[in-house]
């Protein structure tokens, strides 16, 4: 049973994705441990209550510095000790010392074919934004592992998504989650999980 923690910040579709789908059977041998959200008023937070999935809020303002903030944020994984931590919709830069501890076990969605339209900057409807400024005509959705880069890890799927005349951000951005993210998300946790993706493997046991 691959054991993983979902970090989020806003409406949570994509963590509903999962859920769902961990919930049907698409996902097999995957437990959703916790959520952690930076936003004490993350929808998100809502769907995991209703799903019976512990979560918690930590949130860099309610800390003194960054520091202390990553700290708390550590803690709390190294608490549950998941073999995955899955960033869904996550806006927060996860701390260098996390990406060391979870080597190649976390992963990301980033809602642009990377490495178009991802990095510093690019985020929610910021790259959509962008996308249509461009004047792209494919764009899409990436899951990928975490380094210490932004954006820059290894790719793990990717799908494409049109652009359609008169698209607005938000018009595309919705298309993006259902074309693309909540489909890719679930089934590269279900890659995972079953073997077929390779990952920095499970955690050690407490003693
Ligand atoms: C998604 O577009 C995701 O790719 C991006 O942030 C958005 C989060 O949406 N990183 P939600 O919170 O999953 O609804």
């Amino acid at each position: 049973m691959l054991e993983i923690v979902v970090c989020v910040s806003g409406g949570g579709t994509n963590l509903q994705a999962l859920i769902d789908a961990v919930e049907d059977g698409r996902v097999a041998n995957v437990r959703i441990k916790g959520v952690i959200s930076n936003n004490r008023n993350a929808r998100a937070l809502e769907r995991a209550g209703r799903h019976g999935i512990s979560s918690c809020c930590i949130s860099p303002k309610d800390y003194e510095s960054r520091e202390l903030f990553n700290e708390a944020f550590l803690r709390q994984m190294i608490s549950w000790n998941p073999d995955l931590i899955v960033l869904a919709g996550f806006l927060v830069a996860i701390p260098e010392q996390m990406v060391r501890e979870f080597a190649d076990r976390i992963i990301n969605i980033h809602p642009s074919l990377i490495p178009s339209f991802c990095g510093v900057g690019y985020y929610g409807l910021k790259v959509h934004e962008a996308v249509l400024k461009r004047g792209v005509k494919v764009t899409g959705a990436t899951v990928h592992f975490v380094d210490e880069g932004m954006d820059t890890g290894r790719i793990i799927s990717q799908k494409a998504v049109s652009v359609e005349e008169g698209d607005t951000p938000e018009i595309l951005q919705r298309r993006v989650m259902e074309q693309a993210e909540w489909i890719l998300l679930p089934e590269a946790v279900h890659g995972i999980a079953d073997g077929r993706i390779a990952y920095g493997g499970k955690r050690r046991q407490a003693e």
